[in-house]
């Protein structure tokens, strides 16, 4: 009977333990999704929001139509196309929702400003084929969106300017933290600390402006102590544990040709697509250059790196 039991056991854990051990591995803090259990937070009062130095007024329900999101600084960007502004109902949602007007885009998404168009169409193409996974948002988008609008929107954000949006700081302590509605990581109400541990806690400078989708504040990188070092270290080849980041994205890593520019990039997004080059969730022709460059980091190697590219000028 003991034997049956140890046998009924083992088969069950060899069953789930390598899709399990690949799962424990996965940086939660960088995938940021909706928490089950949310903290009470005040019902939104209906009033219209505002944003400093803007004439605009938004209410909630008009900052998260997706088809249709705040333009609260109009003349900080070009104008932007339609598909940017208010995408296609209802299979591809305004860019701008996610991405910002200017670009910049929201921890959970992506910073698109000034990245090369090719690159960005070659990343819809690799969305749409399956090549490329991640985000389901994106997938729906690049499977829906036409040629010309794909093309208008990719020319609109190569045409954008980097911005400064991350600051990175190295500390020991964070504010706990969840991730709310629209996978947000924000402050939990309760306001207490707790150690970072080897994480990066990733949040708005404001979270009121951020909530409104206000393009004039960015996000804060908190980041282990040392981490920053240890990332430069990484970055230059690491002893041989990866590859000189600069031999293909650029003496000041702002990029090359069709090689994106990673400097002043969101933290956790290049966690992700360090990870997801790694895990096999991002491939594509172009990915495969990646390849050799992810084969040996652990998690720490990952979150080491981007801690240091994020703090570069973008
Ligand atoms: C609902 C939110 C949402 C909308 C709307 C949205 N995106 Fe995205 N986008 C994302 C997320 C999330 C990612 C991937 C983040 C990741 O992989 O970590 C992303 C990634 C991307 C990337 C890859 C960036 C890179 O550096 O490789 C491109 C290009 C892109 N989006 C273009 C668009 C375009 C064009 C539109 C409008 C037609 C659009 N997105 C609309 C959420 C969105
Ligand atoms: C051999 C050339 C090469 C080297 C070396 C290299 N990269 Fe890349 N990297 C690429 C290419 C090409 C892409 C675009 C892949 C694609 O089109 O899907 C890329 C994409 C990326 C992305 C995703 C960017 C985005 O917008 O989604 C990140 C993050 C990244 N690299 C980080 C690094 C880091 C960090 C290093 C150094 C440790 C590094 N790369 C070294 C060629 C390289």
């Amino acid at each position: 009977m003991r034997a049956l039991v140890w046998i009924l056991m083992l088969s069950f854990s060899m069953s789930i333990v390598s899709p399990m051990a690949q799962a424990a591995d996965k940086p939660d803090w960088a995938f940021p999704t909706l928490d089950k259990v949310q903290p009470q937070v005040a019902p939104d009062d209906g009033k219209p929001k505002s944003a400093p130095g803007s004439s605009k007024a938004y209410t909630r329900a008009e900052i998260e139509d997706l088809y249709n999101p705040p333009d609260w600084y109009p003349d900080i960007h070009p104008a932007m196309p339609k598909i940017v502004a208010n995408g296609v109902n209802p299979a591809v949602r305004a860019c701008a929702a996610c991405h910002l007007p200017i670009g910049t885009g929201h921890d959970e998404s992506a910073n698109l400003a000034g990245l090369p168009a090719a690159y960005m169409l070659r990343q819809i193409a690799d969305y749409k084929s399956g090549a490329r996974r991640g985000s389901g948002s994106m997938i729906t988008i690049a499977q829906n969106i036409s040629d010309e609008d794909n093309q208008a929107a990719a020319d609109y954000f190569a045409s954008l300017k980097p911005r400064p949006w991350i600051r990175v700081v190295e500390t020991a302590n964070v504010f706990k933290t969840y991730v709310g509605p629209g996978n947000k990581r924000l402050i939990h109400p309760d306001r207490v600390m707790e150690p970072i541990g080897n994480r990066i806690i990733e949040i708005p400078e404001n979270e009121y402006r951020v909530l409104n989708r206000d393009p004039g504040v960015g996000f804060v990188a908190y980041v282990p102590l040392g981490s920053l070092a240890k990332g430069a270290a990484l970055v230059a080849g690491g002893d041989g544990k990866t590859v000189a980041c600069t031999t293909c994205h650029g003496a000041d890593l702002k990029g090359v040709g069709e090689v994106p520019g990673i400097a002043g990039r969101t933290a956790n997004y290049i966690v992700r697509q360090l990870f997801m080059t790694q895990s096999g969730e991002r491939s594509g022709a172009n990915a495969e250059q990646m390849k050799p460059v992810v084969a040996q980091l652990k998690v720490d190697d990952m979150m080491n790196i981007a801690a240091y590219v994020a703090s570069l000028a973008p």
